[in-house]
């Protein structure tokens, strides 16, 4: 006779194998995308990683795509995953957020947001939050009342600047200040430099595994976490007291009728210092690192922020006007975007059997709709691996989002900082090139794993161009 262990464990491995050959003989009925689900558990999750942690990690994709095509199978991040290069198919994974797909986060990310950020609400509430944030980023909105601190606090910064610079550093410390700002009308001082701090370990919890028992990492995330939400409430208290409203996000949102309670804004408040600030920081970085190895572009951006600079007092604030005549730098964000792809894609899960170009998706599956692979395909841009901003003059492509451009996403969860990132690296790239001659101090390398960043944080060695110039004349 068998013992009651032998049985269950005989019991538990029958039923096993039959759930999994029941899988395996509806997933052939379905027709999947065809693929390769590589190694059981891991998948094909070693090569992703791999490969997005070198300079190169085309060839991830290259390699499906020529033998799948541009929709393949894979399993990564331990889940079966149908990834999309196909900017047809990406289009309508985005379109149809709430109705067919919805999104999905790691566990990491979805505990440290906080279950009422924008980014993990969905239905009814998710449209009215959206629409809400869009209203508190819009064009009118920046140029009345952003643009003012936005080239305030940019200058400030770039004020303390000199020799070494770690441009990465600098650049989210700009992109958390005016975050502040704009959140609840706060300079940069020693409690937003505290709150950065903790901030900063949150961030660091994003890209671990969720488990407070195997990783120091994630437990000082959760600790800080709590911290800054505790900070945030504090100040959110003492404003539901104030008895006037301050033009800026969080008056919105006490004024907004919805009756917010305290924790919903705070993990709204959160979610908008994380989706700006990474992100935007590092586009800045990467228009510097790629308008420097190309001379004639940077020669070029040059010459028209010296031209506005010529019209006016150089330490006079800039205009909306002045925004809107910097034609070529909007040439060099939209390559910047294009080429850098900080968002590299999306992660959408299927909310029932989906049928698409002649395969099927099934339900509860993961999808990823790769930016990154449409960006980067010769197909849909010439030289496609080159970074040429030229390629934007006279091209509307950039207005028309939804397209095979799609830095930004596209559909109900369209970034709503869109107009706002442009605005902050264009002004952020007026005030640079204008004041500062740069060299960079060693060479930095570009990877994409767990985010896009260079391995160093690009420093580079600054000189006001007063003084270089004044060293020309010396001479
Ligand atoms: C270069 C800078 C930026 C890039 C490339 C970028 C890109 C994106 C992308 C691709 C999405 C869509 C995610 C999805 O579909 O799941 C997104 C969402 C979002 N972005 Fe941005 N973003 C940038 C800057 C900003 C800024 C400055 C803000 C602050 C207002 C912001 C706030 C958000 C929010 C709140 C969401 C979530 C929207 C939702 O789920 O409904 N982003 N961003």
């Amino acid at each position: 006779m068998a013992s009651l262990p032998t049985l269950i464990f005989l019991l538990t491995t029958i039923s096993t194998v039959f759930l999994l050959l029941l899988r395996k003989s509806r997933y052939r009925r379905l027709r999947l995308p065809p693929g390769s689900l590589g190694f059981p558990l891991i998948g094909e999750t070693l090569q992703l990683i791999s490969a997005y942690k070198s300079e190169n990690p085309e060839p991830f994709i290259d390699r499906r795509v020529n033998r799948y095509g541009p929709i393949f199978t894979t399993h990564v991040f331990g889940e079966p995953t149908v990834f999309s290069a196909d900017p047809v198919t990406n289009r309508f994974i985005l379109q149809n957020e709430g109705r067919l797909f919805e999104s999905s986060y790691p566990g990491s990310i979805s505990n440290l947001l906080g279950k009422h950020s924008l980014l993990l609400m969905k239905g009814g509430l998710h449209k009215r939050m959206h629409s809400l944030t869009m209203s508190f980023t819009n064009s009118s909105i920046i140029k009345n009342h952003l643009l003012l601190d936005i080239d305030r606090l940019i200058r400030l910064n770039l004020d303390a600047w000199s020799d070494r610079v770690l441009l990465m550093e600098e650049a989210k410390k700009i992109t958390f200040e005016l975050t502040v700002k704009q959140l609840m009308s706060f300079d940069p001082d020693e409690w937003t430099e505290s709150l950065r701090k903790e901030y900063v370990l949150v961030i660091e919890g994003f890209f671990t595994l969720p488990f407070p028992l195997f990783s120091t990492t994630y437990r000082r995330a959760i600790k800080a976490r709590t911290k800054v939400a505790e900070a945030l409430s504090e100040i959110v208290r003492k404003r539901r007291k104030e008895s006037e409203s301050k033009n800026d996000m969080l008056g919105a949102l006490l004024a907004s009728g919805d009756h917010f309670p305290n924790e919903e804004i705070v993990d709204f408040m959160l979610a908008m210092l994380v989706a700006g600030y990474e992100t935007t920081s590092t586009i800045m970085t990467l228009a510097v690192k790629f308008l420097t190895e190309t001379p004639q572009a940077m020669a070029q951006l040059k010459e028209e922020h010296d031209q506005i600079r010529a019209r006016s007092d150089p330490e006079a604030a800039l205009e909306w006007a002045d925004y809107k005549s910097m034609a070529f730098t909007q040439c060099v964000v939209n390559e910047t975007l294009r080429v850098a792809n900080i968002i590299s894609g999306v992660f959408r899960r299927a909310m029932t059997d989906i049928d698409i170009k002649g395969y099927t998706i099934p339900k509860g599956w993961k999808v990823f709709a790769s930016f990154r692979a449409v960006h980067l395909n010769p197909e849909h841009f010439k030289d496609a691996r080159t970074f040429n901003p030229w390629r934007w003059q006279n091209n509307s492509e950039a207005a028309s989002p939804g397209n095979v451009y799609t830095p930004f996403g596209g559909g109900p969860r369209l970034c709503p900082g869109y107009e706002l990132a442009r605005v902050v690296l264009s002004i952020f790239l007026h005030r640079f090139v204008t004041r500062f001659s740069w060299v960079p101090a060693e060479e930095d390398k570009l990877v994409f794993f767990p985010t896009t960043r260079t391995q160093k944080r690009y420093p580079i060695l600054v000189k006001r161009r007063e003084e270089s110039r004044q060293c020309i004349y010396e001479k």
